[in-house]
């Protein structure tokens, strides 16, 4: 019998893409059929694992110096489905680093990023397959660790995380996926506009669990949710968002109107 949050902190230390993707679903799995326990109170250590261990590659490098990816070619758009697939090895990481480092949530919270665990796991998988019938694979181009960069920096307090990874920086990618999926879909490579689809539909999900948690914490330490993520973005030097926004999105992610209007648009 393994602890979940012990077996997610593993899973993290694993280098190998392809060895956490098996070990995430079977992390899954094995807690759906109740054959590895919860313990939200213990305090884990990473001693003396990296985290997260990654591949040698891809190439990590500074997100202004990341070509522009051209739709005219198979490297260009085997490129633009590469940074993709490194935003959800990425995700994998963010939502076991969720799970192991924050103790005494609820246990639903632990079970919410279980879930976007697997789900991060299935997006890297099918993105990288297409990656694969395009003649390249995960590692071939470089990509930048902006997403990785804020889960670092939030790593000291859940409520900074949850304001700042999934309702900041995967809430960017609700805005993001439309317009790579109309690229796709303009030059009707319907595979990748299918991915695409499911990412979208699987993200707003996400950020909805983000919101969720984050709204939650406010409640619990009597802070207002509009003024707690206005301190923290500060604090913690997050981007300032762009539009366009996908406020349809992010009303199904549960965003306020209030907040929406907070986006000038
Ligand atoms: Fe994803
Ligand atoms: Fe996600």
């Amino acid at each position: 019998m393994t602890e979940l949050r012990q077996a997610a902190l593993e899973i993290l230390a694993m280098t190998d893409a392809q060895t956490k993707v098996g070990l995430v679903s079977q992390l899954f799995e094995d807690y759906q059929e109740r054959r590895i326990t919860l313990n939200s109170s213990g305090v884990l250590n990473q001693g003396e694992l990296e985290l997260p261990s990654r591949p040698s590659k891809p190439e990590l490098i500074p997100p202004l110096q990341v070509p522009k990816r051209r739709m005219d070619t198979v490297g260009g758009r085997a490129s633009l489905l590469h940074s993709l697939a490194h935003i959800e090895f990425n995700a994998i990481n963010l939502a076991l680093d969720a799970i192991w480092r924050f103790p005494n949530m609820p246990d639903q919270y632990y079970e919410d990023w279980l879930k976007v665990a697997k789900e991060e796991s299935y997006h890297f998988t099918i993105v990288n397959e297409h990656i694969r019938s395009l003649g390249f694979t995960y590692g071939d181009f470089p990509a930048h660790n902006s997403l990785w960069e804020m889960v670092e920096r939030t790593k000291d307090a859940v409520i900074a995380r949850m304001a700042l990874v999934p309702r900041t920086m995967e809430a960017r990618g609700l805005d993001a996926v439309p317009m790579i999926r109309d690229r796709f879909k303009q030059i009707k490579e319907l595979t990748a506009v299918d991915i695409l689809e499911i990412i979208l539909q699987d993200e707003v999900g996400h950020v909805a669990i983000g919101n969720h948690w984050f709204n939650f914490l406010c409640a619990k330490e009597g802070l207002s949710p509009i003024s707690a993520y206005r301190d923290l973005a500060r604090k913690y030097c997050a981007p300032k968002l762009r539009g366009p926004f996908n406020l349809e999105a992010r009303r199904q992610a549960g965003f306020s109107e209030e907040e929406l209007s907070l986006l000038g648009v």
